[in-house]
This record gives structure tokens, sequence and C-alpha cells, in this order.
């Protein structure tokens, strides 16, 4: 049982003035392909097993989405949902946002393809790409431009379809990713819950952690970068994991700091799903207890910028969150970049 808040326990929304406007979140939905494959799976392909990797990361299974089906279509699905919870019709849509590291292609933005597929033809589109991070980007750069006035209804995506820039081949990273999509409603709702405050970090000194180096003008494809097998993500596991802890504590720390609550006052912490240690690691840096967090990587692996989307969703549908509870999401990616936020249910 989580505790109840502390006596003397204020509202964190009365800190902020938001006069007479609030970026609540109205709707969120989530989608994954059909196809799931095990970890009993991998060991057919790589040199690993269940137990190496139940126990380093906590993973069980992913879900892989089909050759013909891309982060568009994933996209779009998992909109869908948002926008039918929201009552949404995708004429009242005012800009679209897709985080994502795997666009459907370079150029045109996935998110100009998922409004064509939405018919949300009034939507301005583009798309940010913080990796793992970028559904907390794309958060709180929906609620400023719905704070300052400039849109009243945003669709926030984070989609990834990780599966077509992994290496198949490299145990230490093959193991470790999914495809997914997770989607929001956020609108402005006088005087409603919502959206409080988030805070965004990066270190771009430490990209190196985790890259891709093939594909970009850097490194335009060719036979040999092909060959090379630089159009897949490379990871330095160990430092990215000592980074992600700290990072993510910091940011959490800096998000409450900002609410003027502490730890005890979030009902539920939607972290980033890359792996249950890095969790735990944070979850005692910043005294949370484990009940309190919501995880699902267990079921689809680290879906990058669909990661806290995915799991705020299934957080919500399963009642674990419910109307007026304080939710702490807190993101870590490539970058590197980093992010908390903290929204009022
Ligand atoms: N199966 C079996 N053995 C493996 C596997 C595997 N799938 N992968 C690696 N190993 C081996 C390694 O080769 C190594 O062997 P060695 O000692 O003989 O060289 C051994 O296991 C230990 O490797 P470590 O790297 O020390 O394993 P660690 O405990 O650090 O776990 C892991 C690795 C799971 C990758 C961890 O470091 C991690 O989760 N890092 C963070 C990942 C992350 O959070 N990414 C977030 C951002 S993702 C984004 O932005 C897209």
């Amino acid at each position: 049982m989580i505790p109840p808040p502390n006596p003397g326990f204020k509202n964190p929304r009365a800190k902020f003035n938001f006069v007479g406007r609030t970026c609540s979140i109205a709707g969120v939905g989530s989608y994954v392909p059909a196809k799931v494959l095990t970890n009993a799976d991998l060991e057919k392909t790589v040199s690993t097993s269940d137990e190496w990797i139940t126990t380093r990361t906590g993973i069980k299974e992913r879900h892989i989405a089909a050759p013909n089906e891309f982060t568009s279509d994933l996209a779009a699905n998992a909109a869908r949902l948002a926008m039918q919870r929201a009552g949404t019709t995708p004429e009242q849509i005012d800009l679209i946002i897709v985080a994502t590291i795997t666009p459907d292609m370079p150029f045109p933005s996935t998110a100009c393809l998922v409004q064509q597929k939405l018919g949300a033809h009034r939507a301005a589109a583009f798309d940010l790409e913080a990796a793992c991070s970028g559904f907390i980007y794309a958060l709180e750069i929906a609620q400023q431009f719905i704070m300052s006035r400039t849109y009243d209804t945003v669709l926030v995506i984070g989609a990834e379809k990780l599966s077509s820039i992994v290496d198949w081949e490299d145990r230490n990273t093959c193991v470790l990713f999914g495809d997914g999509a997770g989607a929001a409603i956020l609108r402005n709702r006088p005087n409603a819950h919502g959206l409080l405050t988030a805070v965004m970090g990066a270190d771009g000194r430490k990209a190196d952690l985790l890259f891709m180096a093939g594909g970009g003008s850097r490194c335009p494809a060719t036979a040999q970068s092909v060959a090379n097998r630089l159009h897949f993500l490379r990871m330095e596991g160990r430092e990215t994991f000592k980074n992600a802890v700290q990072a993510m504590q910091t940011a959490a720390e800096e998000v409450l700091r900002r609410c003027e609550i502490d730890i005890s006052h979030i009902k539920c912490i939607v972290p980033h799903q890359a792996n249950r240690r890095i969790i735990d690691a944070v979850g005692q840096r910043i005294n949370a207890k484990p009940e309190q967090f919501f995880i699902n990587l267990h079921k689809y692996g680290n879906t990058s910028a669909a990661s806290v989307a995915i799991a705020l969703d299934e957080a919500v549908s399963c009642g674990r969150v419910q109307t007026g509870d304080l939710v702490l999401l807190i993101v870590f990616g490539a970058g590197l970049t980093w992010g908390a936020a903290v929204i009022e249910w």
C-alpha cells in the first residue's frame, strides 16, 4: 500500500500559475505488433539463454513488427485508440509530434505519414529524435504549444520499429529491444488535471555509448557500409547502464523539486522500460518503494521512445493510475538524453 500524502501536503498544481489553461491528457493508447519473440526463440539464433536475459534485464519476450508493418502503422494504431478514448476527431488535431529513432524513411517525417493515415489534415506534423527520451521531450513541447495558446489539441506519439536496426547476430543488443507505439492526446482543458511540469537533459559528449553510424550524412548507405554492418545500433552496455541510473535519478529529483513534492506523494512511477536492474537502482536512489513502479518490460523489452507511452497506457488501463493521482515518468536514452515529468491524472 502506498501511504496517503503527508500531512500538510499541498497540491503541486497550486504552484503553477496556469492562468485558466491546463495541458490535460485526454486519452492514451498503445499498440504492439502481433508477433511475439521469446527468449527461448532467441536461444535458437544467438549464443544466449533465457536465464541470462532474465537475470540481467528482466525481459522475457518482445513484439516484432511484420515486414510490411512500419513505424507509422504502429503509431497510427496507438493514436486511433488514444483519439477514441479522448473523444477526439482527426479534424480537431492541431499538431502531431512523433518521437522515434526508426522513422519509416529519412524524409518525409513519420508524423506526416501518420497525419495522412489518420486523416488529420489540419494538423502540423513533425518528428522528434531524442531516442528513448523522446516521449517526454514531445510531451514537454506539446505543453509549451498548448500553454502558449498556439494550439489546443496535440497528438504525441512514441513509436519504434527497432527490429529494423537491431543486429540479430549481436547477442549484446538483440535480446534487449522490441517494437511498439504509445500515444496521448493532450488538450487544453481549463482548470483540469494534467501535465504539471517536465525536465529534459542531454550530454552529447557521450554520444558514442549508443549510436547507429550508417545512413546519415556522415556515412551514407553504400555496399561497404552494409558489409561493415554500420546500419545496426551499437551500445556500450555497462557505461550506458551507469549513466542511465545517474541521469534518471537526477531528472526525477529535479522534477519533484520543481513541483515541491517528495517521492511519497507519487502514486505511480512509470520509468523507461530498458532493464529491471536499472529501475531497481533508480528506485533505491530516489527512495521509492518497489510497489510504486509500473513495470511491463518483461513483455515488450526496450521499445525506446514508445516505452513509457506503452507503460503509461497499460498503467491507466489496469487501474494502477486513477483520477487525481500524481504520476512520475522518468526516461533515459541515446544522445545521451534524459527527462522526467509529473502528471496529475
Ligand atoms: N547472452 C549471454 N551472454 C551475454 C549476452 C547475452 N545476450 N550479452 C552479453 N553477454 C555477455 C557479454 O559478452 C559478457 O561476457 P564477457 O564477460 O565474457 O565479455 C557478459 O555477458 C557480461 O556482459 P556485461 O556487459 O557486463 O553485462 P551487464 O550485466 O552490463 O548487462 C546489459 C548487459 C543488459 C546490456 C546492461 O549493461 C544494460 O542494460 N545496459 C543499459 C541498456 C540501456 O539502458 N539502454 C537505454 C537506452 S536504449 C536507447 O536509447 C535506444
